[in-house]
């Protein structure tokens, strides 16, 4: 079946292995529309290569740079965050690609949506801080909504469509970082080069530091319940250091069905932009008998993350719009060399402690949380500045 694709984040990690997913499947998946952040140089390839209808950045002055060099290509460029929601609904788009980083995807993730989009999701960013709005608006359904995180997908392929009563546990799985075993004294001293430096996967920067702190998990234990549909207590996180087994789902009568693949995320990409069908493709394959599978639980006191995100979705309301904004500024801040690596959580807390919950947020209120958080984390990390 012919598909147009709007790709959202098309110059990232997530952006241009979808690119790469596409060529491989050909003419009939065709993209209509692109869109990032500031990196004109890539997106004008990507423009000439793929021939997108619209193509937007959300730096004015970037996109007004990229509208000079596509001049005669029969281009639209667009600029800013409305010009990215023009992507997220653009009417000849079918299927939406979801992959900015961070809050940035939230309300474009939401208006695609809206719009009647089927959504590919890889900003997880956007269930995190407004699942509970999309589930409240009846914009969860699973036909609707495909995750890209590997997790995620392996979750949809396990469960084959079973009704969720006849679940009991998801095992979701986490390769536990580079600094899996690390003592406390080695934390204090992670560089932000060693923090980018995942053993199994090439991501880009914010989530190679949120898989480092165990932020990602977390996110994504968030991520399940709000498309799953399930409690907190039916999340089990296990650590897998070969990130072969992307997740389980065991259900009632103790049958554990898992879902195995390389590391590659091209393939969980290839099954959302292809769904319900499965396409053949040239990359690796396993092979059963290379495999040394093991599985142990999370270090909750060394990588304290995971539960600060089990908190904020216990929390409810605008408390996980919280967690995601302080944690977006403490990585930030931990990449420029600025905080240490376990100032992360410590900052998180500080920030979700002076935190007062609203429930049943709407979008302004969840906009209104995620500034106050970015707010209170910037003033305590000048507190803490000033202290060393
Ligand atoms: N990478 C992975 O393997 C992986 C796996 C699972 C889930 N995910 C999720 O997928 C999402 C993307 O991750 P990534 O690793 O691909 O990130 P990334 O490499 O940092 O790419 C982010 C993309 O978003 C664009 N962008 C950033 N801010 C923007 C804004 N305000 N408006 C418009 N565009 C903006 C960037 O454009 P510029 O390049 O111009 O800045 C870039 O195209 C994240 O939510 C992540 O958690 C990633």
């Amino acid at each position: 079946m012919a598909k147009n694709i709007a790709l959202l984040g098309s110059t990232g990690s997530i952006g241009r292995q979808t690119l790469e997913v596409i060529e491989n499947l050909g003419v009939s998946y065709r993209i209509v529309a692109l869109a990032a952040g500031s990196n004109v140089e890539l997106l004008e390839q990507q423009v000439r290569r793929f021939r997108p209808e619209m193509a937007v950045l959300n730096d004015p002055a970037a996109a007004a740079r990229l509208e000079r060099s596509l001049k005669g290509l029969h281009c639209r460029v667009e600029a800013g965050p409305g010009g990215v929601v023009k992507a997220a609904r653009w009417p000849s788009a079918d299927l939406v690609v979801s992959a900015l980083v961070g809050f940035s995807g939230f309300i474009p993730t939401l208006e695609a949506l809206q719009a009647g989009k089927r959504v590919a999701l890889a900003n997880k960013e956007a269930l995190v801080v407004g699942g509970e709005l999309l589930a409240r608006r009846g914009l969860l359904n699973p036909d609707q909504i495909l995750p890209i995180d590997s997790e995620h997908s392996a979750i949809r392929q396990s469960l084959g469509g079973a009704s969720i009563s006849q679940v009991q546990r998801i095992w979701l799985t986490a390769s536990g970082g580079p600094f899996r075993g690390w003592t406390e004294d080695q934390l204090l001293r992670v560089t932000p080069a060693e923090a980018l430096a995942h053993p199994n996967w090439r991501m880009g920067p914010k989530i190679t530091v949120d898989s480092a702190t165990l932020m990602n998990k977390g996110f994504e234990v968030i991520e399940a319940c709000w498309l799953f549909g399930l409690p907190l207590d039916q999340i089990k996180v296990v650590i897998h250091p070969q990130s072969i087994v992307h997740s389980a789902v065991e259900f009632v009568d103790g049958s554990v069905i898992a879902q195995m693949g390389p590391p590659d995320m091209r393939l969980p990409i290839q099954y959302a932009l292809c769904y319900p069908e499965r396409v053949d493709n040239p990359w690796p394959r396993l092979n059963l008998f290379d495999l040394n599978l093991s599985f142990e639980e999370p270090d909750r006191a060394r990588f304290p993350s995971l539960e600060l995100a089990f908190r904020a979705k216990k929390a409810g309301g605008t408390m996980a719009a919280c967690l995601n904004a302080a944690n977006e500024v403490a990585v930030e801040h931990f990449l420029k060399g600025l905080l240490s690596f376990t100032d992360i959580p410590r900052l998180i807390e500080n920030v979700m402690n002076a935190h007062t919950v609203m429930e049943k947020p709407e979008v302004e209120d969840l906009e209104k949380a995620d500034l106050w958080a970015r707010r209170s984390a910037v003033e305590q990390i000048a507190r803490l500045t000033e202290r060393s």
